[in-house]
C-alpha cells in the first residue's frame, strides 16, 4: 500500500527579520512506519529547508524542549506519532513564551522566573552536614513529592492555559505544582502564611479559573488537578486563619 503524503503547515517567523511577517508554510513528506514529529521536523530541515527552527534534545519525553501546538493542542513533538495525525497537520510555537523563531520558544527564562518567585528550594535553618545519615521519609509522602517532581518544564500546561495567555504574570499550573511540591515536603519550614504571600493572589492559585486544560495537556501526566486543589485548599485555610488573627 502506498504511504500517505502528509502536509505540515508550519508557522514561520524570525523575530530578527520582522519585515517578513509571520506566515504558514506547507511542507510535504511521505509517511513511514513509526514516524514521529521529531523525525518529520529533522527530515524537513535536512532535506527541504535548513532554516527551519525547532528544539529537541532527548527524543524521549524527558527534556521538555519540544513542546508545541500540534493542530492547536499543546504536546511534545517527540512523542507524537504521525499515524495519530490527519493528512494535514498545523504546527505552531507554544504561546506565552518568548518566540525565538518558527517553533522554537524560550521556556527556560519563564521557568527560572517562576522558580525565583515561588522560592523553589527547601527553606530550613538546619545546617547541612555532609557526614550525617540521610534522613528517612515516609514512602507514601516520597511518592507524592516525586509525582510533582516529574514535571519536565515543557510548558504545555502554560501554553494551553487561558489565564496564562492573557496574564503574563500568572505562574500557571507548573508554578502551582512547584509550590505544592515544597508544601508537602516536611523539611521545608515555611509557614502557611509565608506560602500565602507567594501564591495566594491573582498571579497564583486564585487567578486559576479551574477548567483544567492544564491537566488534560500535561504530556507526562503530572496530577495537576489534585495539586491545584491541594494548594487552593491550603491557601483558603491559611486565609481564614489570618482573617481570625491566628
Ligand atoms: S485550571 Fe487553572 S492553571 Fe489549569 S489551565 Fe485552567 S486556569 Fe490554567
Ligand atoms: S506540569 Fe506537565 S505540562 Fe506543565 S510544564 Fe510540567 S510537564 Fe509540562
Ligand atoms: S525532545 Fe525531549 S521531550 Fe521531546
Amino acid at each position: 500500500m502506498a504511504s500517505r503524503e502528509l502536509t505540515f503547515r508550519i508557522l514561520r517567523y524570525n523575530p530578527e527579520t520582522p519585515d517578513v511577517k509571520p506566515h504558514l508554510q506547507d511542507f510535504h513528506l511521505n509517511e513511514e512506519p513509526g514516524m514521529t514529529l521529531f523525525i518529520v521536523l529533522n527530515r524537513l530541515r535536512e532535506e527541504q529547508d535548513p532554516s527551519l527552527r525547532f528544539d529537541f534534545v532527548c527524543r524521549a519525553s524527558i527534556c521538555g524542549s519540544c513542546g508545541m501546538l500540534i493542530n492547536g493542542k499543546p504536546n511534545l513533538a517527540c512523542k507524537t506519532l504521525t499515524k495519530a495525525l490527519p493528512d494535514v497537520t498545523t504546527l505552531m510555537p507554544l504561546p506565552v513564551f518568548k518566540l525565538l523563531g518558527d517553533l522554537s520558544v524560550d521556556t527556560g527564562v519563564w521557568f527560572r522566573d517562576v522558580s525565583l518567585r515561588t522560592e523553589s528550594w527547601v527553606h530550613t535553618d538546619e545546617v547541612f552536614d555532609p557526614d550525617a545519615a540521610e534522613e528517612k521519609m515516609d514512602n507514601e509522602l516520597a511518592k507524592e513529592i516525586y509525582e510533582a517532581e516529574r514535571c519536565i518544564e515543557c510548558g504545555c500546561c502554560i501554553g494551553g492555559c487561558a489565564t496564562a495567555n492573557i496574564k503574563p504574570s500568572f505562574i500557571g499550573a507548573a508554578g502551582i505544582n512547584r509550590v505544592a511540591r515544597f508544601m508537602m515536603d516536611p523539611r521545608d519550614k515555611r509557614t502557611e502564611q509565608e506560602y500565602f504571600e507567594v501564591v495566594a493572589s491573582e498571579d497564583g492559585v486564585f487567578g486559576c479559573v479551574g477548567l483544567m486544560a492544564c491537566d488534560d495537556n500535561c504530556p507526562v501526566g503530572v496530577p495537576l488537578r489534585s495539586q491545584l486543589a491541594y494548594v487552593r485548599r491550603k491557601m483558603a485555610v491559611a486565609g481564614w486563619h489570618m482573617g481570625r488573627g491566628r
